[in-house]
């Protein structure tokens, strides 16, 4: 057996709540970016890429507030090449306990032209923004976007550069998901070969995962020397996403006699923060993604399901609670106890204090009286719903009366808490949901569009919760709202209203400058 602690150690960077909230419909509150930024901490990953503090207000404030509840890992901050926005997110980070800048530029021909500047000049830029960054701070991540389209030579001048001016960490962004895993060990192998001081820095490697390739080319940069991985929780992240970090970390883990690297995370920790990354963002995890998908430990084929009772490593390449998954689905009802809920709550990676639990389990019994048999699909779905409606809310669902059936107009009678304040409206539409939605709009009025309205069963039945998602769009802005309940009518109010609380959080937020949205 090889001892894992003399193995190389792979640093895990989480950007979930930067490049992963970047991802259009992705934005989360400031409360739920400190709860996943403790659990990424928790989980043990060594830096949280936090924000980008000068995009705004919002921002700023989060990468501090961040750093608060996630005391061991390093804090980092995103800054493009430029004094003001270098000078705001060292404000941003300098009272961490490990405070970090990232700075960027794009340094391919394309990225290049945007700001139209020659070979030479960015050179000089690259110099004076790493030295400015390095002036405030020990630990400075540079990384030239769009590296993987960017010509090796200038590639390696650029590098030597920011090297030169006190870089600590050299970060290779595959911006666009263009490269192949070959191609991505080359290049970071010829930068380590050609550039003076490479020695002396860690080599991350950041992949976009456009052409689905995302996890293998971030393995091939580690195999070529790479120490860092950039990832998210899910993939989370514009377009087709983020490298996996649940992909990168069980990959190392699983086949570690061929991949020797070592990463402190706590795997089984894996699918609480998955859970949970899905329920804030909006964004569902797919039933057939690795590692977190709902199918991704699930037999059905007889001859599968044969083999596996015989012996699990038949088919099991990983054991389910590596990962955190509880192996048994125990039903519960109406008559069980608070405890027997916190311990199933537990199993499925929900660590709640006493409060929090209060609150579940009324919930929970009030499903119980809709619900004959409660399972784990509908404890998760209540938990992304309690998640989903906050105390705080601005708008809140309170009563809702729906009229449908052969006999059209179909109507809603709608009573919204606005501001505290109840107000009542009845409103009809083609079908319940269109008018419960008219009603909402009524009350609410708003110019934002809808974009999607998915329902799903969470379990079989026709008692079963409805999980319903709400994507609207308001001057670009994207938001997805989300609910649970045996009612679909009622999940649907209350998915839309999720949606219209998150557009007001995300209308307080500025847009982040034009430049900044290509990172
Ligand atoms: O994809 C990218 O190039 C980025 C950089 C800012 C690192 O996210
Ligand atoms: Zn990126």
């Amino acid at each position: 057996m090889t001892d894992i602690s003399k193995q190389d150690r792979v640093l895990i960077f989480d950007t979930t709540l930067r490049d992963g909230e970047q991802s259009p419909g992705a934005t989360m509150t400031l409360s739920e970016k400190i709860e996943i930024a403790s659990m990424l901490d928790e989980m043990g990953v060594d830096i949280i890429e936090a924000g980008f503090p000068i995009a705004s207000e919002g921002d700023f404030e989060a990468v501090t507030e961040i750093a608060k509840a996630a005391p061991n890992a390093v804090i980092c901050g995103l800054a493009r090449a430029k004094d003001a926005d270098i000078d705001r997110c060292w404000e941003a980070v300098k009272n961490c306990a490990r405070p970090r800048i990232h700075t960027f530029i794009g340094t391919s021909p394309l990225h290049r032209d945007i700001p139209g500047l020659t070979k030479d000049e960015m050179a000089d830029v690259i110099h004076t923004s790493v030295t400015r960054a390095r002036n405030l701070c020990d630990n400075v991540q540079w990384s030239p976007m769009d590296a993987t389209r960017t010509e090796a030579d200038y590639l390696c001048r650029t590098v030597e550069i920011a090297i030169k001016a006190g870089a600590t960490t050299i970060n290779i962004p595959d911006t666009v998901g263009y490269t192949a895993p070959r191609e991505s060990a080359e290049i970071i192998r010829m930068l380590i070969d050609r550039v003076p001081g490479a020695d002396e820095v860690i080599f991350a490697t950041h992949c976009h995962n456009d052409l689905g390739m995302a996890t293998a080319n971030s393995l091939a940069a580690v195999e070529a020397g790479a120490r860092q991985i950039e990832c998210t929780i899910n993939g989370l992240g514009e377009r087709a996403g983020n490298t996996a970090l649940e992909e990168v970390v069980m990959a190392m883990k699983v086949r570690n006699d061929i991949m020797p690297y070592r990463t402190d995370i706590d795997t089984t920790k894996i699918m609480a923060i998955s859970r949970k990354v899905a329920t804030v963002s909006g964004f569902a995890v797919q039933y057939n993604k690795a590692i977190v998908g709902k199918n991704a430990f699930a037999h059905e084929s007889g001859i599968h399901q044969d083999g596996m009772l015989k012996n699990a490593e038949n088919f099991e390449i990983m054991r389910p609670e590596d990962i955190g998954l509880s192996e048994t689905n125990l039903v519960m009802g109406k008559h069980s106890g608070r405890a027997a809920l916190r311990s199933k709550l537990e199993n499925l990676g929900y660590d709640l204090g006493d409060n929090q639990l209060k609150d579940v389990f009324v919930r929970f019994k009030a499903l119980a009286d809709r619900k004959k048999e409660i399972y784990d699909e509908d404890l998760i779905a209540l938990m992304s719903d309690s998640n989903a409606q906050a105390e705080d809310d601005h708008i809140k669902v309170k009563f809702l009366r729906v009229v449908c059936g052969t006999q059209a107009p179909q109507s809603a009678e709608l009573t919204l808490g606005v501001g505290g304040v109840d107000q009542q409206i009845t409103a009809s539409g083609d079908g319940p949901v269109d008018a419960t939605f008219n009603a909402i709009k009524e009350l609410v009025p708003h110019t934002a569009s809808l974009q999607l309205y998915q329902v799903h069963a969470v379990t079989e039945g026709t008692d079963a919760q409805a999980t319903v998602s709400v994507r609207m769009e308001e001057d670009g802005k994207i938001v997805t709202g989300q609910s649970a309940d045996t009612d679909t009518v009622v999940a649907s109010a209350k998915a839309y209203v999720n949606a219209l609380n998150k557009l007001m959080v995300k209308r307080l937020r500025t847009a982040p400058p034009e430049e900044s949205k290509s990172a």
